[in-house]
């Protein structure tokens, strides 16, 4: 396989960063419609429910992230839409259990009722059961629709890497093993160290494997450059989560799309009770630094990824 270095990619299209967001956002929107099952598939109540929380709402952070990692490697947009798609679906259904009344216990998500609301807690449950398959499905070539070739066609020992490094973000030492952390500690403050491996673990895993499986769909990256990106990964995931935690107390339930100041009303540890608003403010400052300073090596080619972490950071919900 080919290495794909620092110096022999072509830089990102001129296009202005908003516009590109909102192309990314519009083409993993087809995307996902395309990929999820039909709505009157039966069980259609399934799919139905499937489809409400995927569909129609949420930043895209993750799929972004993957595209703009892609411009990295040449990645080609048919692949990166397929790579996205398995983290926003990864992510949703993070979302759909997250809100359970046996977790966060939340009725507002993306600005609607959450799943279990507007459906009922068992079908909540098999959604994000769902998805989960359906990503690993989509990262091992499964087609849809009705199309006979793979959706995602790359080398297989590179799609058997992405669904490795999916499943290890997603299970006991990536997403679900934070989640894990987070319900215990309910009550409970925590150091800066037990909770940077919470939130690294319950946000940052998830945003870590969206950047290195956006890279992962083009060509190889050497050592160094990949150990870069991982760098700015880890930083961006917990910055991502940082900053979930300011807005939780700063903003509001309207503009948030989901119940303002629930983590002190539950007593949840978070970045501003152990730093205190100004400290969780000066510490995601930090991790934006050490971010963009991990992206330093890839010259004019990150202007994407320098652009959302710049998003990340001052994002208003
Ligand atoms: C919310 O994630 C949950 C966290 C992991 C912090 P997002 O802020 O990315 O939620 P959506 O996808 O935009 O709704
Ligand atoms: C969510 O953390 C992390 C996952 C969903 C894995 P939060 O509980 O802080 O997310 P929100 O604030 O409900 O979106
Ligand atoms: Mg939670
Ligand atoms: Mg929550
Ligand atoms: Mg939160």
């Amino acid at each position: 396989m080919s290495t794909h270095t620092a110096a022999t990619a072509a830089p990102p299209a001129a296009i202005p960063f908003g516009e590109w967001m909102h192309d990314v956002q519009a083409r993993i929107e087809v995307a996902l419609d395309r990929f999820l099952p039909a709505a009157d598939a039966i069980p259609d109540r399934l799919h139905q429910a499937m489809r409400y929380v995927t569909l129609g709402g949420g930043k895209r952070v993750r799929p972004l992230l993957a595209f703009a990692a892609g411009e990295l490697t040449g990645a080609a947009p048919e692949q990166l839409e397929v790579a996205a798609a398995a983290v926003e679906l990864i992510h949703v259904y993070s979302l759909v259990h997250d809100d359970l009344p046996c977790m966060d216990d939340d009725v507002l998500r993306r600005g609607r009722p959450t799943c279990h609301v507007e459906f009922d807690e068992p079908t909540a449950l098999l959604v994000g059961d769902s998805l989960q398959t359906l990503a690993f499905g989509l990262l091992a070539g499964e087609s849809t629709g009705g199309a006979s070739s793979p959706l995602l066609a790359l080398a297989p020992a590179r799609q058997l890497e992405m669904v490795r490094l999916l499943a290890h973000a997603s299970g006991s030492l990536g997403m679900a093993g934070g989640q894990a952390i987070d319900l215990a500690s309910v009550g409970k403050p925590l150091n800066q160290p037990e909770l940077e491996l919470m939130h690294a673990l319950k946000t940052g895993a998830l945003i870590r494997a969206a950047t290195l499986l956006g890279a992962l769909c083009g060509e190889a990256m050497d050592d160094t450059a990949r150990a870069a990106l991982d760098r700015f990964a880890r930083r961006a995931g917990l910055l991502f989560q940082v900053v979930d935690d300011i807005l939780d107390c700063t903003a509001s339930t309207a503009t948030l799309g989901k119940t303002a100041g629930k983590d002190a009303a539950a007593d949840k540890p978070t970045y501003v009770s152990l730093l205190g608003l100004n400290g969780a403010r000066e510490f995601a400052e930090r991790l934006r630094n050490e971010a963009l300073e991990a992206l330093s090596m890839f010259g004019s080619r990150a202007d994407r990824l320098i652009a959302l972490t710049d998003f990340i950071t001052h994002r208003k919900f």
